[in-house]
């Protein structure tokens, strides 16, 4: 019998308030049509100022345990990506962990930034194969929002808050033809890469929160050559070629980089998952709400090849091949 982890359920939750590229262009100098061509973002949310991350990805979590059709009580474990937890200790998975009202199993953070999600997954998906786990809750949840320099252009736009949350569980499947499940995950890290993508505040460097710094040209250019490069990777360990993807749910930073990517490879456009213009980059929380909104609107099917993969701070960068 081969164990993989199948997705069982999903969740989204996006903060109430809207802010489009015109409300931004009222407070810095920049405008709608620079910020739709060289991003595709239109318009992002932002959380209310009492709305902590916890609080979006308990709304997430809820949802993923509802379509997944499982109590509270069938979790044994939260993984959480963020890079913007409600406090330095301890960790957002452990508010979740209360929001739910779970009082067994463990919870912790992963930080990988715009790849957390992949990471965590990796985590989780470990958790399942070697047994230690059944049901595993992986969420992304982040509010960049607090992390902004409001006054700086070349970033304050390009961000968004929101969380999404995927739960899998272990399947024991008797044959390795069209085996269901995560069939791979690829994680890579380049430290060297850290000034082109940080935030300049923390506890044991500034004792500050800080704010988001970047070169976003440098990021651009690495964004599309690893997301590329570990998208060919993934393939390669499954014996697939770009025409078996069915879906690909890429991290949601800017459509160029997206199109880029999916040039590169020469995937359909109509195959990848693009949420970028209603989202903005959420972070760690862009995956699964590209993946629930793919869901939603009832594209992904049965035995589909789907590839999730992202780009962060770090350098990070990552991928994972499902089976669904
Ligand atoms: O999640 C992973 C992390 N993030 C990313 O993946 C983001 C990666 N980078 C990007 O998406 C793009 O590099 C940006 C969207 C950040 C910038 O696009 P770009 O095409 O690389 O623009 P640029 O930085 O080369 O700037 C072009 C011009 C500059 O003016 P000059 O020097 O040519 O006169 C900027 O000052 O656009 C100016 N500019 C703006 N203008 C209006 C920069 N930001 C803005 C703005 N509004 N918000």
């Amino acid at each position: 019998m081969i164990r993989r982890s199948i997705v069982v359920g999903c969740g989204c939750y996006l903060p109430q308030r809207v802010v489009t590229n015109e409300e931004l262009a009222r407070s810095i100098d920049t405008s709608d049509e620079w910020v739709r061509k060289r991003t595709g973002i239109v318009e992002r949310r932002i959380a209310d100022e009492n709305e902590k991350t916890s609080d979006l990805a308990i709304n997430a979590a809820k949802e993923a345990i509802k379509t997944a059709g499982l109590s509270v009580n069938d979790i044994d474990l939260i993984v959480l990506a963020t890079a913007t937890p409600d406090e330095t200790f301890p960790a957002t998975a452990t508010r979740v962990q209360e929001g739910l009202g779970m009082t067994k199993g463990a919870a912790f953070d992963v930080q990988a930034v715009c790849t957390g999600f992949i990471y965590a997954l990796n985590i989780a998906d470990n958790f399942i194969r070697v047994g230690q786990a059944e049901t595993v809750m992986v969420i992304g949840a982040e509010t960049f929002s607090r992390i902004l320099d409001w006054d700086d252009r070349t970033t304050s736009v390009l961000f968004g808050d929101g969380a999404g949350a995927i739960i899998i569980q272990g399947l024991e499947q008797s044959s390795d033809k069209n085996l269901r499940g995560i069939l791979s995950n690829h994680l890579h890290s380049d430290g060297r890469h850290h000034d082109f993508l940080y935030v300049d505040g923390g506890p044991s460097s500034t004792k500050t929160v800080g704010h988001l710094r970047m070169e976003g040209r440098e990021v651009f250019r690495h964004a599309i050559k690893n997301m590329a490069s570990v998208l060919e990777e993934a393939l390669e360990a499954n014996n697939l070629s770009p025409e078996d993807i069915d879906w690909l749910v890429p991290h949601q930073a800017n459509k160029r980089i997206i199109d880029g990517t999916a040039q590169k490879l020469k995937l359909a456009p109509e195959k990848v998952i693009v949420t970028v213009d209603r989202h903005a980059n959420t972070s760690a929380a862009s995956i699964p709400l590209a993946l629930g909104t793919a869901l939603n609107d009832g594209l992904i099917k049965e035995q589909d090849i789907v590839v999730l993969e992202a780009m962060g701070g770090g350098f990070t960068w990552g991928a994972s091949l499902i089976r669904w």
